[in-house]
Parts: C-alpha cells; structure tokens; sequence
C-alpha cells in the first residue's frame, strides 16, 4: 500500500545509537546508555563514529572497575567468554547468511537529513535483529502465517522478513525510510526469493516510506517492530494499527522486540499473550500482543 506524498517539516534531531556492550559490561550504567534516546553531542563527529567511540569509552571505564572489585583473572575470563560468544554469533550469522543468501550484517546510521524527514524524526540506527530472538518470537505468535501478512515496520536490510519467510510466511511487507537500507532489503527479498529452495508464491514488498504514515492491509497480520523508532511514531504506528482493526476485525498481532516504549503503548485493545528472551535486558526481550 502506497504512502502518500506529504511533505514533512524538518525536524532538528539528534542521531539516535544503541549500543550493545560487552556482555560483562551489562550493568544497569550500560543499560541506561541503551534508551536510543537522541544524543547531545555537538562534536561534529558522525554518529557512527561517536557511538563507537563511546562504546571503547565505557568498556575502558568498565574494565578499571572490574580489575578493581573483581581482580585481573575475572577480567581474563570475562573476555575470553565474550570472545567466544560473539564468535559463536558471528559464525552462525555468516551461515544463516549463505542459507539465505542476503547480506542483513552491520549497523548503520542514516544521516540527520534522511532522519528529518521522517515524520517525528525520532528514529533509531539500523541493528538487525538477533535470530535467536526472533525466532523466539514467531515460535510463540498464534497466527497462521500462510494466512496472514508479515509486516515489518523498520525492516532495515530485511532480515526480520527473510526469517520470517523461514518460518512459513508468504506475503511479506518491509517499510523503510531510509533509501540505502531499502534497496539493500529489496536486493535480499530478490536474492532470497530466487534460492533454490524458495517457495513460488513468495512474495515480499518492500515500501521506502515512514513508517508513521503506513496503511495496514486488509485480512489479518503480524505487526513486527524492532525499537525501530521513539515513542511519537510508535503511538501513531499503535494508534492506526487499532484505527484499521476496529474498522474492520480481523486477526492482528504485534511482536515488539526491544520493548523500549512498552508502557507508553499501553492499550487496552492489546492484550499480551507472550513475552520471550531475557527478562532481565529489555534489548533481549520481545514482547507479544494480540488485538481483541
Ligand atoms: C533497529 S533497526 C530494525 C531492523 C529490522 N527490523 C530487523 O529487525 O532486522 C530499525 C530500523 O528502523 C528504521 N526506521 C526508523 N524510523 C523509521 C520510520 N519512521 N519509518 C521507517 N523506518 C524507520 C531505521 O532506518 C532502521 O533501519
């Protein structure tokens, strides 16, 4: 479904970076880093850049206060486990990629004019989700997936919509605003679709557009978001989702991975029937609800 062509005022706004430490970093100091809230820096640096830079910040500061409470063996070992996690990932994310045949790896930060012109400009960096999470996620939604569409607002390079095709979808929907990582999804949907092991009545639409202004489809869907945004376009993305669903009921689900503004989307029309991942890091979490 087409967005329509509003010319948006230009929103000053900061870029937004959620880091992911370390694991042994994963204090509540760290946690409170990763509110993708906009950052003050006027450095002049690009976002990419300062994120980075803040992230060896806080692992140095981290690491002198855990030689210091824990001593230099706990420090050893921290990094040989984070080491060994982050290959494990890496591995399997490298072979989940030649299975499917995309390329979803790498953040990226979209530059302040791309952001501005989103509707609230309050949008957050491009992090693909973690497949154990999602496959988590879709394991615990109660939907019939070849009867319904998947939509993924925020879809970034694809890879929520790939893994979601893994699991039996077939009518697949990604909104992006940002026109690199559009194409890049459009460039996976094609390559993904033309595997060997593809199922013909595949078929993904990847819109370049703000997610704020997306029409739902008629007959039932999956609402899928990764923190993808703030609380402004995600209570508009809410509000329209219910708008379209009490206009017409139908089954409607929602996964909200990365739950940032769970509480500011508290509705009554949603219900919660699951809640996956580790209930102790909110960027581990996904949380599912169903319209009734
Ligand atoms: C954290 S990434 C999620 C990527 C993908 N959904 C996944 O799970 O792999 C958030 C994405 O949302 C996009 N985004 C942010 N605000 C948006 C908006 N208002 N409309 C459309 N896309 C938006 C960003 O460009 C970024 O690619």
């Amino acid at each position: 479904m087409p967005l329509s062509n509003r010319s948006f005022p230009v929103v000053e706004t900061g870029a937004f970076a959620v880091i992911r430490p370390a694991s042994f970093l994963q204090s509540s100091r760290a946690t409170a880093k990763c509110d993708g809230k906009a950052s003050e820096d006027t450095s002049g640096y690009p976002p990419n850049v300062r994120a980075r830079w803040s992230t060896v910040r806080e692992l140095a500061t981290a690491t002198r206060a855990r030689l210091r409470s824990d001593g230099l063996w706990w420090v050893l070992a921290a990094a040989i486990r984070t080491s060994t996690a982050f290959g494990t990932k890496f591995s399997e994310e490298i072979m989940f990629e030649f299975h499917t045949r995309t390329r979803t790896r790498g953040d990226y930060w979209s530059s302040q004019q791309v952001i501005a012109k989103a509707l609230y400009g309050d949008a957050h960096h491009y992090r693909p989700i973690e497949r154990r999470l999602m496959n988590e996620a879709l394991g615990a939604v109660e939907m019939d997936a070849l009867a319904s569409t998947f939509i993924d607002l925020g879809c970034g390079k694809g890879r929520a919509l790939v893994v979601a095709a893994e699991f039996g979808w077939r009518r697949l929907v990604g909104v992006e605003y940002d026109p690199k990582l559009a194409a890049r999804a459009k460039k996976n949907a094609a390559s993904y679709s033309r595997r060997r092991l593809s199922s013909p009545d595949l078929s993904f639409e990847i819109i370049e557009g703000d997610a704020a202004m997306y029409e739902p489809p008629a007959g039932p869907f999956l609402l899928f978001m990764y923190n993808p945004f703030g609380e402004q376009t995600a209570s508009a993305v809410i509000d329209r989702v219910i708008h379209s669903w009490k206009s017409d009921p139908r089954p409607v689900s929602v996964i909200y991975a990365f739950p940032r503004w769970e509480h500011q989307l508290q509705r009554p029309e949603l219900v919660e029937t699951a809640r996956v991942g580790n209930p102790s890091f909110d960027m581990d979490q996904a949380i599912i609800w169903r319209l009734t």
